[in-house]
C-alpha cells in the first residue's frame, strides 16, 4: 500500500525522493489508487520545492511506463518526426506544421495535450472540428502515419496515462508553471509516441510558463538532456510569447487561423514561426536537406495548396469535417475600440488567454466543457499604429453579457503609447 502521505510530506520539507518512490506514487495514481487530493498536495509541494535533475528522470520515466510505449522507426521503417510547444496563448502552430511538413514528405506523429492555465491545447482545438477523433488506438495511429503522413492524438488510458490524469490536475490546481513538471509532461508524450526527432518550441515571454529567458533557456536544456538520455534528437526553439501569437485566441478561431496560413494568409508573426518550424522538423528528417532547404520546400507545399490538402486528408481520416463553414462561430462579436491614438506598445498575453479562458475557451475545474467557438481576435498587434475609436480586438462570446465582461478585459490588456516599440523576432534562439 503506497504511503502517500509520508512522500507529500518529505517533498514538503525539501527531501529528494528516491526513483522507486516516485515511481510508486505516479503509477498508483494512474492506476486510480492515490485520489486527486493528494496528488494535488503533491504537485503544490513541487511547485514549491522543485526537483533535482534525478527526481525529473524518474518522473518522466514513470509517466512514460504508466502506459504502452510506441516505436515508429521500427512500425514505419523510417524516420518520423514531433513538434510540441511549451504552451501559449493563440498557440496554434501545430495545426499548421504537422500537415504541411507531412505534405513535404516526412511523417509526423505528435500526442498533444488540451488548454493548461491560460493557454490554449491543440486538442481542445482540434475539437472543435465536427467529428474529429484524438483517442486513437495505438494501431489506428501507427495506419494514419503510414497512410495520411500525419495524426495528432492525446494521452489514452493507454499512452501516457499517468500525463492524461496530471495534466487535468495541474490545469486546475495552480501547478502548471513549474520547470520539471511542464518537461517530464512534454517529454513522457514525445518519448512515448515515438518519434526519432522532436522540434520543442520553447515559449517566453507574458503568455508562456517561462517569463524569462534564462529560465526558458533552463527547461529547454532540461528537455534536451531527457532527450539525450533517450537517444532522440532534439531541437529547442525559443520564440516570443510576450503578445498573443498570431490574432486569433480560442479553440474554433485559431483552427481558422491555421487554415488560413495553409493558404498562405496567414498572419506575420505566425506565418513566420511555422515555416520555421517546419524548417528545422524537415532538416531533422531523413530527406537529408538543410535548414534553408526545408523552409523553401514549405513555402513551396503552401503556395502549390499541397499543405492545404494534405490538412484535409489529415482532419478527414481522424473523422472529422475540414470544411471550415462547419466550425462553431460563438453567439455574439463584440468590437473593442482603441481608447487613444497611438501605436501598440503591449498586448498582455495573460490576460488576453485568462479573458478566452472565461468566455468558455478553457476549464476552471476538470469537468468543465469548453464553448469552441469563443474567444478573442486581436486585430492590432505590437507596433501597429492605432486611431482613437479603430478596432483594436474582436471578442467572440456566449453572451452579451461575457462579451462586454471580455471587452473590458481585453482593453486593459492593451498598451498604447507614442513611440513604436522596439522590434522582438519571432525566434530568439535555437539550442541543439
Ligand atoms: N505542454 C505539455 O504537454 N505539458 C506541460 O506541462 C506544458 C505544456
Amino acid at each position: 500500500m503506497i504511503r502517500a502521505a509520508e512522500l507529500i510530506q518529505r517533498k514538503r520539507d525539501g527531501a529528494e525522493l528516491r526513483a522507486e518512490e516516485l515511481a510508486e506514487l505516479v503509477l498508483a495514481y494512474a492506476r486510480d489508487e492515490v485520489p486527486d487530493y493528494q496528488m494535488a498536495a503533491f504537485l503544490m509541494a513541487v511547485y514549491f520545492r522543485g526537483l533535482s535533475s534525478a527526481e525529473t528522470f524518474a518522473l518522466t520515466d514513470a509517466m512514460i511506463r504508466s502506459g504502452e510505449t510506441i516505436d515508429l522507426r521500427a512500425e514505419l521503417g523510417r524516420k518520423v518526426v514531433d513538434k510540441h510547444s511549451t504552451g501559449g496563448v493563440g498557440d496554434k502552430t501545430s495545426l499548421a506544421v504537422a500537415p504541411l511538413v507531412a505534405a513535404c514528405g516526412v511523417p509526423v506523429g505528435k500526442m498533444s495535450g488540451r488548454g493548461l492555465g491560460h493557454t490554449g491545447g491543440t486538442l481542445d482545438k482540434l475539437e472543435s472540428i465536427p467529428g474529429l477523433r484524438v483517442e486513437l488506438s495505438h494501431e489506428e495511429f501507427v495506419a494514419q502515419v503510414k497512410e495520411v503522413g500525419c495524426a495528432i492524438i492525446g494521452q489514452t488510458a493507454d499512452l501516457v496515462p499517468a500525463d492524461k490524469r496530471l495534466y487535468g490536475l495541474r490545469d486546475v490546481t495552480a501547478t502548471v508553471d513549474e520547470l520539471s513538471l511542464i518537461a517530464a509532461s512534454i517529454m513522457s508524450k514525445k518519448l512515448a509516441a515515438g518519434a526519432d526527432a522532436i522540434v520543442l518550441d520553447v515559449k517566453v515571454g507574458d503568455g508562456a510558463f517561462m517569463k524569462s529567458l534564462d529560465d526558458a533557456r533552463e527547461l529547454a536544456e532540461t528537455m534536451l538532456e531527457l532527450g539525450k538520455r533517450a537517444g532522440r534528437e532534439v531541437v529547442c526553439v525559443l520564440t516570443d510569447m510576450d503578445q498573443p501569437l498570431g490574432h486569433a485566441v480560442g479553440n474554433a478561431l485559431e483552427v481558422r487561423e491555421a487554415v488560413a496560413t495553409l493558404r498562405g494568409e496567414g498572419p506575420g508573426d505566425f506565418h513566420e514561426l511555422v515555416l520555421s518550424s517546419a524548417a528545422h522538423l524537415l532538416a531533422l528528417s531523413d530527406l537529408d536537406v538543410d535548414e534553408a532547404e526545408g523552409r523553401r520546400r514549405a513555402e513551396t507545399a503552401i503556395g502549390d495548396g499541397s499543405a492545404l490538402a494534405t490538412y484535409e486528408r489529415w482532419i478527414r481520416a481522424q473523422g472529422g469535417d475540414p470544411d471550415e463553414d462547419a466550425l462553431p462561430a460563438a453567439a455574439t462579436v463584440r468590437a473593442v475600440a482603441a481608447p487613444r491614438d497611438g501605436y501598440v506598445t503591449a498586448i498582455g498575453a495573460v490576460r488576453v488567454g485568462v479573458a478566452a479562458l472565461r468566455l468558455g475557451a478553457g476549464r476552471a475545474t476538470k469537468d468543465d466543457l469548453l464553448d469552441h467557438g469563443v474567444g478573442v481576435v486581436c486585430r492590432a498587434k505590437r507596433g501597429d499604429r492605432v486611431s482613437t475609436g479603430e478596432l483594436l480586438a474582436e471578442v467572440h462570446a456566449g453572451s452579451d453579457e461575457d462579451a462586454a465582461a471580455a471587452g473590458e478585459a481585453v482593453t486593459a490588456a492593451y498598451t498604447i503609447g507614442d513611440e513604436p516599440p522596439p522590434p522582438r523576432p519571432i525566434v530568439l534562439d535555437v539550442l541543439a
